[in-house]
């Protein structure tokens, strides 16, 4: 018989690992399960196989190479971080949560994106997460996302708001859309993919927005009289090329999450 469990998912996880516990992805997974054991990159470099020993009954794999245009100068290197890494992260044998991206998608379509959509990289971080997606094996869930912020780590809400401190206007890309995720969020809803089947799931924010929208809304509500400066994708001039419209959405029964602004207001309260 079912006990009235206040956590039935976490009383039957066991020992569960999270692989890149120093991002921001990896932080938030360490505040929703509390039990968990956190690896940085110092304790195990996924690049190589698994420290001898190490044992899990379920494995949160975010240990990625997420720097998009450095990608582009070093594909190989970003491959076996993000096609390596989740191989040697199935390898451990237990259940298996890999992240992916939006990135895997061109950006052409002018509807959300959902699962059974063809995958269409544009550039080498998307191509080698979709490869990844392939390497986690038929016991994992693999859970897409986009344009993820938290109050740790390196992101577009931080660097806003470090540039907002130091300037009166910020040029921000207006071209490009997607729905800006936090991992507060997206961590919470990991337990609730854990009781789906496994397999492909698109779990973003609700609500999508450009950045330019979105680095508006964050001077807004951090009381910010920085003016954005809306700028295309070609002046803005980045090395990788990035999908034009990549919001996600599930057909599969994926918990939704919050609108992205309710996740701007929570990341925003953690940074005080
Ligand atoms: N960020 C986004 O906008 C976004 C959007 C969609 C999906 N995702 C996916 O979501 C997941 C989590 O992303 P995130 O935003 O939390 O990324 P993040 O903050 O960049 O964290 C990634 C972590 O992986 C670590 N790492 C890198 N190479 C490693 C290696 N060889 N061995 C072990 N650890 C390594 C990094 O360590 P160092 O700090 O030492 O480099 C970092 O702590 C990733 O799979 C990412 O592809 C991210």
């Amino acid at each position: 018989m079912e006990h009235a469990d206040a956590d039935p998912v976490g009383a039957r996880l066991g020992r569960v690992l999270v692989t890149g516990a120093g991002g921001q992805l990896g932080q938030a997974l360490l505040e929703s399960f509390p039990d968990a054991r956190g690896l940085t990159r110092a304790e195990w470099d996924v690049t190589h196989p698994a420290p001898v020993g190490l044992a899990a009954d379920l494995v949160l794999h975010t240990a990625a190479w997420t720097d998009v245009d450095g990608a582009e100068d070093d594909p190989q290197g970003a491959a076996a971080v993000n096609v390596g890494g989740v191989q040697h992260a199935a390898a451990l044998g237990a259940p298996l949560v890999v992240w992916s991206s939006d990135y895997v998608f061109d950006g052409t379509k002018h509807e959300p994106y959902v699962e059974s959509d063809v995958p269409a990289p544009l550039g080498a971080y998307g191509r080698t997460k979709l490869y990844g997606e392939g390497a986690a094996g038929d016991h994992a869930w693999v859970v897409r996302s986009s344009w993820l912020f938290g109050s740790t780590s390196k992101n577009f809400v931080r660097t806003m708001l470090r540039l907002g401190a130091e300037r009166d206007e910020v040029a921000v890309v207006d071209d490009q859309r997607g729905s800006p995720t936090y991992v507060g969020h997206l961590a919470e809803a990991t337990r609730h993919v854990l009781e789906l089947p496994y397999g492909l799931y698109h779990v973003a924010a609700s609500g999508d927005c450009t950045w330019a929208e979105f680095a508006e809304a964050i001077f807004e509500e951090a009381g910010l009289a920085t003016r954005v400066r809306r700028i295309t994708t070609d002046e803005f001039g980045a090395r990788a090329p990035r999908p034009a419209s990549s919001v996600l959405r599930s057909e599969r029964g994926a918990p939704s999450l919050p609108h992205w602004r309710e996740g701007l207001r929570a990341c925003l309260d953690r940074l005080g």
